[in-house]
C-alpha cells in the first residue's frame, strides 16, 4: 500500500486540524479544460470516454496536473447505473443525457435486473484502480454515486426534466411503485459504491442533485430514507482508514439537521445557505463541504478571490471545512478563474488553522 502524501481533505472529513482549508472542484475533470476536449476528441463520445480506462485516468488527472486540489474524483457518471439496468443511456449534444427506455410503471420497476456492479460495472471498477494506482498517493480518491431519488428522476422522465412531473407523479400516484424503485436502486448503489471502495476509492459521495426539489415530507420519504440505508450499508473501513461518506443534497440547506443525522461524515452544501449558519447548526456532528456559487467563478479574479475570503470567514477558525464549489463548475468558465478559486483557498485560509 502506498503511503497517502496528502491527508488534508481526510483529515478535514474527520474534522481533526490541518496547516489549511482543502479544496476540490465538483466536476473538475470537463469541459472547461482544453485539455479534457482534446481527450474527448479521442476517445468520440462521453460514454466511450468512460469506459476507455486509460484516457479515463487521464482526464481525472488533468485538474490536478494544473492546480494545488486536495482530491481526485473518479471520472464517470452518476448514470452508469440505470445504463447497467438495460435503459440505454445516450447522450444528444446541447441536450443532457437520455434515455431510450424509462421506467412508468409496476411492471417496468418487476422488469428491472438485479446488477452486480464488479460485472456489469466492471469498466468503472477498472477506471478506479487504475487512477488510484497512477495517483501513487499524491491526493485521494473520490468514488461516488446518484442518490437513488435522483437516478430515479431520470429513469422515470427519460432524461433532465423542468417540473419532474413524470417523477412526481408516480411517487405521489403511485407511492407504492416508487419506493419499489427506490430500493432497487439502494440496492444497486450500496453494491456500486462498495465496489468502488474494493477497488481503491478512499472516500465517497453521493449527488443528490434532485432531493431539493421535494417537500420535506416527500424528501425525508423518497430521498433521505434511501441515504440513510445506503450509509448503513457501506463499507466503512479500508487499507487500515476509515472510508468516509459526503452527502450532497442540492438545496437541502433547510434540513441540514436530518442530513447531518443519517451518519453521514460530511455534508455538501450549495451556496444558498450560509456556511456559517450550517456550522453553527451540526455544530460537530459533521464536516461541511461547500460552497461557493460556480457562476461566481464568472466575476473578476479579484471577486473571486473576496467571496472566498468571506466564506473562509464565515465559517471560522478550526476544522472540518472543505472548500468547493456549491455545484460543478460549468463548460464556459474560464480555467484561469478556477485557478484564482483555488489559489484563494491556498493562500487565504492557513489563519484559520492557527
Ligand atoms: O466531478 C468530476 O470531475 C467527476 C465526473 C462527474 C461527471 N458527472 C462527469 C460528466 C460527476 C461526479 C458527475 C455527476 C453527475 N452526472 C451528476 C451529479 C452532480 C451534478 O452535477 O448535479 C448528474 C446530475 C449527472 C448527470 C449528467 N451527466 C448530466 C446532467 C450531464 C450533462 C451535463 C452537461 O453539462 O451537458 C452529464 C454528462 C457529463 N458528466 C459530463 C461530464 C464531464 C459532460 C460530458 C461531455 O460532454 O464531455
Amino acid at each position: 500500500m502506498t503511503e497517502l502524501k496528502n491527508d488534508r481533505f481526510l483529515r478535514a472529513l474527520a474534522r481533526q486540524p490541518v496547516d489549511r482549508t482543502p479544496v476540490w472542484m465538483m466536476r473538475q475533470a470537463g469541459r472547461y479544460l482544453p485539455e479534457y476536449r482534446a481527450t474527448r476528441e479521442k476517445a468520440g463520445d462521453f460514454l466511450s470516454l468512460c469506459r476507455n480506462t486509460p484516457l479515463a485516468c487521464e482526464v481525472t488527472l488533468q485538474p490536478l496536473e494544473r492546480f494545488p486540489l486536495d482530491a481526485a474524483i473518479l471520472f464517470s457518471d452518476i448514470l452508469t447505473i440505470p445504463d447497467a439496468l438495460g435503459l440505454g443511456l445516450y447522450f444528444e449534444t446541447g441536450e443532457g443525457p437520455k434515455f431510450k427506455n424509462t421506467i412508468r410503471s409496476a411492471a417496468d420497476v418487476d422488469a428491472l435486473p438485479n446488477i452486480k456492479a464488479d460485472v456489469d460495472l466492471d469498466y468503472v471498477m477498472n477506471a478506479v484502480s487504475t487512477i488510484r494506482s497512477a495517483l501513487n498517493g499524491s491526493v485521494p480518491l473520490i468514488g461516488f454515486s446518484g442518490s437513488p431519488w435522483t437516478l430515479a428522476t431520470y429513469m422515470v422522465e427519460g432524461g433532465s426534466s423542468k417540473d419532474f412531473r413524470e417523477a412526481k407523479k408516480l411517487a405521489y400516484g403511485q407511492p407504492d411503485v416508487m419506493h419499489r424503485l427506490l430500493d432497487h436502486l439502494a440496492d444497486a448503489v450500496i453494491d456500486y459504491l462498495n465496489s468502488q471502495i474494493k477497488a481503491g476509492a478512499q472516500v465517497v459521495q453521493i449527488f443528490d442533485t434532485w432531493g431539493g426539489i421535494l417537500s420535506g415530507w416527500a424528501y425525508e420519504a423518497f430521498s433521505l430514507q434511501y441515504m440513510r440505508k445506503i450509509v448503513s450499508g457501506l463499507i466503512r473501513e479500508a487499507d487500515g482508514r476509515h472510508v468516509p461518506v459526503i452527502l450532497f443534497t442540492k438545496n437541502g440547506g433547510q434540513w441540514l439537521e436530518s442530513i447531518a443525522d443519517t451518519g453521514a461524515d460530511a455534508v455538501g452544501l450549495d451556496w444558498t445557505t450560509d456556511i456559517g449558519d450550517a456550522r453553527a447548526r451540526v455544530g460537530d456532528r459533521v464536516a461541511l463541504q461547500g460552497n461557493l456559487d460556480p457562476t461566481m467563478l464568472y466575476a473578476p479574479k479579484e471577486r473571486i478571490r473576496e467571496e472566498v475570503g468571506d466564506i473562509l470567514r464565515r465559517y471560522g477558525s478550526g476544522p472540518g471545512h472543505i472548500f468547493n464549489l456549491g455545484h460543478g463548475i460549468t463548460p464556459e468558465v474560464d480555467p484561469e478563474h478556477a485557478k484564482a478559486f483555488i489559489e484563494a483557498v491556498v493562500e487565504l485560509s492557513p489563519e484559520y488553522h492557527r
